[in-house]
């Protein structure tokens, strides 16, 4: 017999027939007559009601029938009579094809709180938070894919280990293979990474969007979507040193269209999860909601998160320079009364305090700011006319701040090798990169958007840590 998924089940796809159904027990309750089982197996955010009538089903056939166990059962698929579920199965055998010992199975009937589930990860996707997480995070995955090749990109995968740091920010992870304890010295008594695997010193990439750079030059319209590594050191509920991140990048596009494309992705994507899995994030909504009520009325969210994100898909975002952001910043009664932790003048990374200022108290909306100071920017990005700024973009969303950073591309060689020089890139270590100024270079740009970060906002879940299945984050690696 074949099994059917309790998402087809719960769509009365075949009412009145005998189906087989497998998945977990979350709950099992009943009385003298009756046995009631919510099973689920991942396939939606709902549990289907198997009822074993005593009469069938003695209580030692059902002893292991606890949460957590995993069962197959057959049975006829009836609408169902009590209140809670359309349809229900009436078991004929309940088979438990792998138990799960009441007396230590961590997951318990009671609300456990995140932390302690994220000690507990491996489990954790068997709880409706985590489920619905999970299962949000697939499509906005599945959406990305479909976005760009609906527009004709070409998906690129561009290389985990790399000899080129893209941000020059230089917080990388190395990759060796020498021993640790007696490595090979060179006459200066420094690591001699010429012995190496690579027979240089490489790296878990932070980007990749040099290489994505060389690839738009040929089929105009690339996109990268892979896993990117930064040995940071900051313990935020937005850092990970493990993320996932999707580049676009495109030929022949300036600082404005990029800018349109990244809107119309986010909104694309957004739209595409509400449609998709509306359950899942009326749930993740509710979870808020409660979690809000704890909270002081000043700290509460103006909107649910379902109002939240098709406010997000309906309206246009902000765009602002640096410069206006500065201006409405310092003008504010937050500046004013001194309330920023950082000061806050021209020429300022902007801190996040900073940029939640903007998008959730000034804009209430996201927010893509452009033209940032050249110097507090990435050697890659356009200079402007002015000498000071850069043609680079950020896009700021409520409660998570930074969500994509991108630019126009520098595409004059000899302005671009200067901007190498002055931050200390050889151009040797990037001459295959600066060929593509040479031969045919032209007009591009090109954006990431940090994933989890996207996957957060979706969710409204406030720590980055509960929205990949297994965090790398400072001082943990387990699982
Ligand atoms: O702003 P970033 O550093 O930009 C780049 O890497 C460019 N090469 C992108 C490009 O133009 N192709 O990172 C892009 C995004 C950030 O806006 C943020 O959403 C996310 O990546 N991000 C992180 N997410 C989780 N943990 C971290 N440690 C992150 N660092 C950046
Ligand atoms: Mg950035």
């Amino acid at each position: 017999m074949q099994r059917t998924k309790v998402k087809d089940l719960l769509q009365g796809a075949e009412v009145g027939k005998e189906v087989l159904l497998k998945g977990w027990v979350r709950t099992k309750r009943g009385n003298k007559y009756v046995n009631f089982i919510a099973v689920n197996d991942g396939s939606t955010i709902n549990n289907l009601q198997v009822v074993a009538e005593a009469e069938k089903f003695s209580e030692e056939s059902l002893k292991d029938v606890t949460t957590g166990a995993a069962i197959a059962v057959v049975g006829q698929l009836v609408e169902s009579q009590g209140k809670g579920q359309a349809y229900e199965v009436q078991a004929t055998s309940i088979e438990v094809l792998g138990k799960a010992d009441p007396e230590t199975y961590p997951l318990q009937k009671k609300a456990h709180s995140l932390e302690f589930l994220r000690e507990i990860a491996h489990l954790r996707f068997r709880t409706n938070t985590f489920g619905a997480v999970f299962r949000v995070r697939n499509t906005l995955a599945f959406a990305v894919h479909k976005f760009f090749n609906e527009k004709g990109f070409v998906y690129m995968h561009t290389p985990i280990i790399t000899a080129s740091d893209a941000e020059g920010a230089g917080e990388m992870f190395r990759v060796t293979t020498l021993d640790p304890k007696n490595p090979p010295l060179t006459e200066s008594g420094e690591v001699n990474y010429e012995e190496d695997f690579f027979g240089k010193a490489t790296n878990l990439t932070v980007s990749g969007q040099l290489e994505g750079e060389l690839a738009a030059m040929a089929f105009s319209d690339i996109y990268t979507f892979g896993p990117t590594f930064r040995a940071e050191n900051s313990n935020t509920t937005r850092h990970l040193a493990e993320f996932w991140m999707i580049e676009p990048e495109m030929a022949f596009y300036d600082l404005k269209m990029n800018a349109d494309l990244a809107e119309e992705f986010i909104k694309y994507i957004i739209r595409y999860a509400l449609e998709h899995n509306r359950e899942d994030i009326e749930f993740l909504g509710q979870r808020l909601a409660e979690e809000d009520k704890a909270k002081p009325q000043n700290e509460r969210q103006e909107m649910t998160l379902l109002e939240k994100l098709e406010f997000v898909v309906n309206n246009d975002f902000e765009r602002v320079t640096y410069t206006e952001a500065i201006d409405i910043l310092v003008n504010s009664n937050h500046y004013k009364k001194k309330k920023f932790q950082y000061d806050v003048a021209w020429g300022i990374d902007l801190q996040s305090e900073h940029e939640r200022y903007l998008v959730e108290k000034h804009f209430k909306k996201p927010v893509i700011v452009t033209n940032y100071p050249k110097d507090i920017k990435a050697f890659y990005m356009r200079l402007n006319d002015d000498g000071k700024t850069v043609a680079a973009m950020d896009i700021l969303a409520p409660g998570i701040g930074e969500i994509v950073g991108g630019s126009q591309r520098e595409e004059r060689i000899d302005i671009l090798v200067e901007r190498m020089k002055s931050v200390g890139i050889h151009e040797e270590d990037l001459w295959w990169y600066l060929d593509t100024r040479r031969f045919g270079g032209c007009p591009h740009a090109g954006f990431g958007l940090g994933f989890e970060r996207m996957v957060q906002f979706v969710t409204g879940m406030g720590n980055i840590r509960d929205v990949i299945p297994f965090p790398r984050t400072p001082q943990n690696a387990e699982f």
